[in-house]
């Protein structure tokens, strides 16, 4: 007999929990979107009405919503998401989670070690390593090898006036924290594991990062989210004696890589499995590069 749906709860009731994460998890086959919780009352209830869920607010709802649950999605900023993926995995909830984990090395730290000990399943969600064309493509030059460089310049709009993505945590912590998480992730599945960083920034947003990777191979990262409506754009490729070879850009859907990885998060729950190339402890070890950078960002700006 098939086992009932996954029960899951979203943490979130802006933009992007209303156009991704909601939609996406009504839609994965072993998930039931049970619980929608937000900070505020109406906003939960008006979202969880569109998927037939139940809401719940504030932070006196917080245990009467996770008690309710199998696993627990994010669509609120990370320093919001940390300490309720903690409360959460502690009570033995499953996670999708949103990158950064967090934007502190400690924060970052207690959702990886709070998912370790109690060993749920998680996963988090770097949108490139879950779109189809670029596993296809990851696949295929880290078969050949033999990289010696990589580099990635991204310029998102979201700081522009009218950008629903224009959220204040964005404002406050800018592409280093919003796009290099995605950059990062890529060049360390495509290159190693990353061994160090040197980082500096400039105007409108701009950080740079020169990656080492496992391995000997350097990579560089160039972001801002203040690329503008004609300049937006992202670009990945290697270098090697071979040539180059191109990340396949351009699709920016975020529904089928969510259900991706909502998928492969539901399997490994059935499995009883908690490891996962994106799982809370890459997010961790992302994270640790992005607060390194800032750091050295910050020494420079003295
Ligand atoms: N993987 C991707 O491609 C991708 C793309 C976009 C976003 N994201 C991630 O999704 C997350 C949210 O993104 P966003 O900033 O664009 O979100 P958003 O859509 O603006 O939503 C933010 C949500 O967090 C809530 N919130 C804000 N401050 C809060 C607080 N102190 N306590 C409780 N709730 C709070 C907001 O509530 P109110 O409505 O009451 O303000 C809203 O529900 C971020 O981690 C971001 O990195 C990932």
């Amino acid at each position: 007999m098939a086992s009932a749906p996954l029960r899951f709860g979203l943490v979130g009731t802006g933009y992007w929990a209303s156009i991704t994460h909601a939609p996406a998890l009504a839609a994965a086959p072993d998930i039931e979107l049970a619980a929608v919780w937000g900070r505020s009352a109406e906003a939960a209830a008006a979202l969880a009405a569109d998927f037939g869920a139940r809401p719940f607010s504030g932070a006196e709802e917080l245990d009467a919503f996770l008690d309710g649950v199998d696993g627990v999605a994010f669509a609120v900023p990370p320093d919001v998401q940390a300490p309720i993926a903690v409360a959460a995995a502690r009570a033995g909830k499953h996670l999708m989670l949103e990158k950064p984990l967090a934007t502190s090395v400690a924060g970052a730290d207690e959702v990886a070690s709070a998912v370790a000990e109690s060993g749920v399943a998680s996963a988090v969600f770097f949108t490139l390593m879950f779109r189809a064309e670029i596993r296809a493509w990851l696949a295929e030059v880290t078969a050949r090898g033999g990289w010696l460089t990589g580099l990635t310049t991204w310029f998102g709009s979201s700081l522009g006036g009218s950008s629903p993505f224009n959220t204040p945590w964005r404002r406050e912590k800018g592409a280093l924290w919003d796009i290099a998480p995605h950059a990062v992730s890529l060049l360390w599945a495509a290159l190693g594991p990353v061994t160090g960083v040197t980082a500096d920034a400039g105007p409108a947003d701009v950080s740079h990062l020169i990656l080492h990777h496992e391995g000997g191979a350097s990579s560089t990262v160039t972001v801002s989210q203040h690329g503008g409506e004609g300049a937006t754009g992202f670009e990945t490729y290697l270098w090697g004696p071979s040539g180059r070879s191109a990340v396949p850009a351009g699709n920016t859907d975020a529904l089928a890589p969510l259900g991706t990885a909502l998928a492969e998060l539901t399997a490994n729950i059935r499995g009883g499995l908690s490891a996962h190339p994106c799982d809370a402890s890459f997010g961790r070890d992302v994270g640790h590069v992005i607060s390194e950078a800032q750091r050295q960002i910050d020494e420079r700006a003295g």
